[in-house]
């Protein structure tokens, strides 16, 4: 059981289970919005993105709660930029998806994913103040989330290289 939980030499089982699974989903996320009209890839990703997104919200809000039952458990952070880094990671996997989930609800249109009605949509008049922030900020944001998780990267290998703390180790485990 007590793998399961963070430690202060590594994160768990739960921790790294939902960063790399969500890793993996953000990449497809992007690759639905980087990939060409027509290119092979389009048969697998074309037409996910809300879906996609929307289980990305899902495991964001688990993965906060995690995170907070876990606080004062896990490895200490390697610096304070190290530890905002991660809050600003945190803060736009938030962001958004809300955003554009709130803007779906008020575009009043129905919303399915995984066979689910998710938002049964409305008749009358669009929402503006609901579609707003989304369409200044929703794309927006997502690019500057990919700024800032190739920067993560960049900085997880390095701070490997360096040698004074072997911080991939912690996230992948043995
Ligand atoms: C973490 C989750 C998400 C990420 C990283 C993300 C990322 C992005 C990015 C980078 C774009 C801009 C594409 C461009 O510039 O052409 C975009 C567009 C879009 N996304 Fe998302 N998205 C996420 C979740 C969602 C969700 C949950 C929905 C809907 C329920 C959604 C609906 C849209 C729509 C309609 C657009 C096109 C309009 C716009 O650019 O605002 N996305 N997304
Ligand atoms: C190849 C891709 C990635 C690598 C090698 C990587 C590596 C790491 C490592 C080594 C840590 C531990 C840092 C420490 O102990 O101080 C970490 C933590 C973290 N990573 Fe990544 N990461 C990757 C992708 C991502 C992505 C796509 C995100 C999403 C935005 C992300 C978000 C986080 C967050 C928020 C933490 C803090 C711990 C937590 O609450 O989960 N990482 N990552």
């Amino acid at each position: 059981m007590s793998n399961l939980q963070d430690s202060a030499q590594r994160y768990g089982a739960v921790s790294r289970l939902l960063h790399w699974a969500m890793a993996a989903l953000l990449v497809w996320q992007y690759l639905t919005v980087i990939v060409p009209e027509g290119h092979f890839l389009e048969s697998i990703v074309g037409g996910t993105h809300k879906s996609v997104g929307l289980l990305l919200m899902v495991l964001v809000v688990i993965r906060l709660f995690w995170a907070l039952s876990n606080r004062g458990r896990r490895p200490a952070s390697l610096s304070v930029p190290a530890m905002l880094g991660h809050l600003a990671l945190y803060g736009l996997m938030v962001l958004i998806p809300l955003l554009a989930l709130v803007r779906q609800y008020g575009s009043g249109r129905a919303f399915e994913a995984f066979g689910m009605t998710i938002m049964s949509g409305f008749d009358g008049n669009k929402i503006e103040w609901m579609i707003a922030p989304a369409s200044l900020l929703h794309g927006n944001l997502g690019w500057l989330l990919l700024v800032l998780i190739i920067g993560h990267i960049v900085m997880a290998f390095l701070h490997r290289r360096q040698g004074d703390e072997d911080v991939l180790a912690r996230m992948i485990g043995r």
